[in-house]
């Protein structure tokens, strides 16, 4: 027979070329738990408004039941004429409770409330999960930062060496991004805790169904306010792909620093063996593929973003075929997140810093040229003598090929008669960086409360 859902208007089936293309299940079968606990709420408000009384209920949940398990097993997989999930199931459904019975779930509902309300539910449990993911790429941020306390790195803009900062004030930078992005997927689970079951196709329901009391069930605190938005809305899966985007984005920022950290020239970290690769070829390799991987991915995470927005662009309202194309964008950035996240974490945890290879590295390339500067202000110089003053001080230097430290009394009298050798307090590391002591500065005291504060965010998640 046709196992369509909508034999009665046609005289014959799909054609092969239509049933190829409109074939949804190879992606959509991940939905399959989701769908059979929205036909149980979907059968006690069926019930709840008396179109399936005592017994049909308890043969129906029996049903489901035995489907969710057959499902589970792998005994129950979709067969080659199912157009997607919500097809394949209602004949599973059927061949276990029966036609009359099996027939009876699809009164009030559509395949259109139920994909928008599944997907939703699918994103709230993996927002869940990669938040968590998330939260362990922190933690091993937080514990390298928490063993290296003290350390100083050369801290740069444009990639020049900049100003001495503290390690641990680098690594935080890279864990409160993510701790933002965890923040990020709780706010959208605000919003995506709307259900559109007893939407119908578009209109709503107009069978006694109580909408709220499907939502409850399935774990949303309430119903879609407008029928037509709730079928058609997919701001919440672009939401989601932008999250996730973010998040990719922001893992790969810190992949590329360690891309450059493990390079011969910088070698400020040496990767663990067990999250670095060797070469085909060339004996000596040791590769940062995880970091390399996790730049990569970020790109395709943003092309899945792009690829949903492009789907939703100019779309009408309601519901339109084109739909069918949100999901796969959506669940290939779950995916990724979720096999990357956990290699980036172990490549984090088991970093070795070379710390006195950047401790060394800190002050050079005249990192302390802005700290003479502020040493002159506080004598009371105006910043833009001081400004010139710590330059030239950059030039004789250069000239002379020697550090700033290297300046003696003389020179320094000889740049600027303000530049006593008292400024020499400020031409250290040590100095320059417990100078730097208002909130998020990179003094150690600083540093050392920023921790606490990541520590309780990062667990209050
Ligand atoms: N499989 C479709 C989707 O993922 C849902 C089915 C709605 N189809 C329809 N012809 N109304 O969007």
């Amino acid at each position: 027979g046709n196992l369509a859902l909508w034999g009665g208007r046609f005289a014959g089936g799909p054609a092969d070329a239509l049933a190829a293309l409109s074939k949804s299940t190879h992606f959509d079968w991940r939905l399959a738990e989701f769908d059979i606990a929205g036909s149980r709420a979907h059968a006690r408000v069926l019930h709840g408004a008396g179109l399936l009384d005592d017994e049909g209920l308890t043969a129906m949940l029996a049903g489901l039941d035995q489907l969710l398990a057959d499902v589970r097993s792998g005994d129950f997989t979709p067969a080659p004429g199912d157009e997607d999930v919500h097809t394949a199931l209602e004949r599973g459904l059927i061949e276990r409770a029966g036609a009359d019975v099996g027939g009876r779930l699809r009164a009030g509902r559509s395949r259109n409330d139920q994909i928008a309300t599944l997907f939703r539910m699918y994103l709230r449990a993996h927002a869940r999960s990669v938040a968590a993911l998330l939260l362990d790429v922190v933690d091993a941020l937080l514990a390298q930062a928490k063993n290296h306390l003290g350390v100083a790195m050369p801290g740069r803009t444009h990639l020049q060496h900049a100003q001495p900062v503290l390690l641990s004030h680098h690594l935080q930078a890279h864990a409160w991004a993510l701790l933002r992005d965890v923040d990020r997927l709780r706010d959208w689970d605000r919003r995506a805790d709307e259900s559109p079951y007893g939407s119908g196709a578009l209109a709503g329901s107009s069978l006694g169904l109580d909408p709220l009391s499907v939502a409850h069930d399935l774990g949303f605190s309430r119903s879609s306010a407008n029928s037509i938005d709730g079928t058609a809305g997919r701001d919440f899966a672009a939401e989601f792909a932008f999250v996730a985007a973010m998040a990719a984005v922001d893992v790969s920022r810190l992949a590329e620093e360690v891309v450059l950290w493990a390079t011969k020239e910088f070698s400020f970290v040496t990767l663990d063996d067990a999250y670095s690769t060797g070469s085909s070829i060339m004996p000596q390799k040791k590769n940062p593929d995880v970091a390399e991987l996790a730049r990569g991915k970020a790109g395709r995470l943003v092309g899945d973003l792009a690829g949903l927005l492009t789907t939703l662009k100019a779309l009408p309202l309601a519901y339109n075929r084109d739909l069918q194309e949100d999901k796969e964008p959506v669940f290939d950035a779950v995916d990724t997140l979720e096999v990357l996240l956990p290699a980036v974490s172990g490549m984090v945890a088991t970093l070795v810093f070379n710390t006195d290879r950047l401790e060394s590295l800190a002050p050079q390339g005249f990192a302390l040229a802005t700290d003479i500067a502020e040493w002159l202000v506080r004598e009371g110089v105006p910043f833009r003598v001081a400004h010139e003053v710590a330059g030239s001080c950059v030039r004789v230097c250069e000239e002379r090929g020697i550090e700033l430290w290297d300046l003696t009394d003389a020179d320094l009298v000889a740049i600027n008669p303000n530049l006593t050798p008292d400024v020499r307090r400020v031409l250290t590391v040590e100095g320059s960086l417990a100078s730097r002591d208002a909130t998020g500065g990179t003094a150690p005291a600083r540093v050392a409360e920023q921790l606490t504060a990541a520590t309780k965010t990062s667990q209050e998640y």
